[in-house]
């Protein structure tokens, strides 16, 4: 039984911190009279996943930060001293490193429920304007972040990747050297990567975070049906299909927590490497700057763009095949930000939308995926060739849409959540 001195003491306690912070009422408004679809499914997990993910990395990388040495001299050794000799250095360093590959799985599933359902439609334009934000700022994060072991593949990814600045013409190899720091990837530029990643990143990400769920709460959650809730309210106000956040998702979203640990557990365990995918095996020798490896592919969540980099072949008004296969890989991420503005359907789920658009998003999950088996590879006449044509659908399936999303017959959406 609830001892009743220890109730009103709380009381007290609550009553006192209410008149100097709105802690009562922020609890109220975001989590316990949050009202929120009822029928959200599994793909709705993806978002706490996220933050879940999130909250490890930065855990883990203060933790690693305290043993680890930021010089050319003295990289590749702290990481060897923080796996053998630091106490759980070494889970440390594989919940960190399994961890990023884990952010970018959550949050491939956490964006494709976006397409699935329609979220990105108005008048959510802005959470998924915050959201692209996140995703731009999460791979410089982890592309800094994997240059920081000093190992072969660190090197050599950095080395590529900055040169294709070099392709831009006129500032390009200014462009390239400005970021180095110096004439090749070295101990400066290492210097100012482990800065960006450990301070500049994570706070831009922080805040991020923070403007996403604002938006998110503003307008409230979508829901696999793509119904608004709001619109059907009962006397109190409260939506007629929306339940409180708090304890309804909370304990639902516990129950994925649970799962994605036993998944997640079990990697950073018994296969931290990730059969080479997680930590690619050139990086367990150290940077050196006089051998290159056999073959430079970087880590598997970027390898879809390496793909479409590599896929443009051919020298086109007077400019490169580098420089254009640069312009690809960017406008590739960029057409994802006007994606909002692309879909003229009139209903946002794909449950309601026609065969076009539900053919249209299974090409191009196909393809997405095909050119990220093809990053992992050496590249090869055939593979070429099927890189350009995934890279053809990737961008049909956004440069159609405002035809087949208008033009296609839609079912009817009900009035009500389906509750399926
Ligand atoms: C650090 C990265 C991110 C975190 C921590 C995060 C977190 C969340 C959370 C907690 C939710 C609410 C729960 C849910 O609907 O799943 C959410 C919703 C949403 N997020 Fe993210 N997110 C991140 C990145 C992204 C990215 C990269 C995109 C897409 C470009 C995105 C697009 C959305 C959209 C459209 C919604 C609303 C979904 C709906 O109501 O149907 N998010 N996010």
């Amino acid at each position: 039984m609830a001892d009743p001195d220890r109730a009103r003491s709380r009381r007290t306690l609550m009553r006192w911190v209410d008149k100097r912070f709105p802690a009562s009422r922020l609890w109220q408004h975001h989590l316990s009279r949050y009202y929120v679809p009822k029928n959200l499914n599994v793909w709705y997990v993806f978002g706490s996943l996220a933050l879940l993910v999130l909250a490890n990395q930065l855990l883990t990388g203060i933790w690693l930060t305290m043993s680890y040495t930021p010089t050319a001299e003295g990289a590749f050794a702290s990481i060897e001293y923080i796996m053998r000799d630091v106490n759980y250095g070494w889970l440390i360093r594989y919940l960190h490193s399994t961890g990023a590959s884990a952010f970018f799985v959550v949050i491939y599933l956490h964006m494709f429920r976006g397409l699935l359902y329609g979220s990105y439609k108005a008048p959510r334009e802005l959470i998924w304007l915050f959201g692209m934000a996140l995703y731009l700022a999460l791979m410089a994060e982890a592309f800094m972040g994997y240059l920081l072991p000093w190992g072969q593949m660190s090197y050599w990814g950095a080395q590529v990747i900055i040169s294709l600045f070099s392709a831009i013409p006129g500032i390009g190899p200014d462009l390239a050297q400005w970021i180095r720091g110096d004439y090749l990837v070295s101990g400066v530029t290492l210097n100012r990567f482990f800065a960006l990643h450990v301070v500049a990143l994570p706070i831009g990400i922080l805040g991020l975070v923070a403007l996403h769920l604002v938006a998110l709460h503003e307008v409230g959650s979508n829901n696999p049906d793509g119904i608004e809730i709001k619109a059907r309210t009962d006397a109190q106000g409260k939506p007629l299909d929306g339940i409180p956040f708090h304890p309804y998702y909370t304990v639902k979203d516990l129950v994925g927590v649970a799962v994605f640990l036993c998944v997640f557990c079990t990697v950073v365990f018994y296969f931290p490497e990730g059969g080479g995918y997680f930590l690619e095996s050139p990086n367990f020798a150290p940077a050196n700057a006089l051998e290159t490896p056999a073959h430079i592919a970087p880590v598997w969540y970027f390898t879809p763009f390496y793909a479409m980099l590599r896929a443009v072949t051919f020298d086109l008004l007077g400019l490169d095949s580098t420089f254009w296969g640069v312009v690809t890989m960017g406008l590739a991420i960029a057409i994802l930000f006007v994606l909002p503005w692309l879909d003229r359907s009139p209903v946002r789920s794909m449950r309601y939308k026609g065969r076009v658009s539900r053919i249209m998003l299974t090409v191009f999950v196909g393809a997405f995926v095909t050119l990220g088996v093809l990053g992992t590879m050496p590249p090869t006449g055939v593979r070429t060739v099927i890189a350009q044509v995934c890279t053809g659908v990737y961008f049909a399936f956004f440069l159609a849409m405002p035809f087949y999303t208008r033009l296609e017959a839609t079912r009817p959406v009900p009035d009500r959540v389906t509750g399926r």
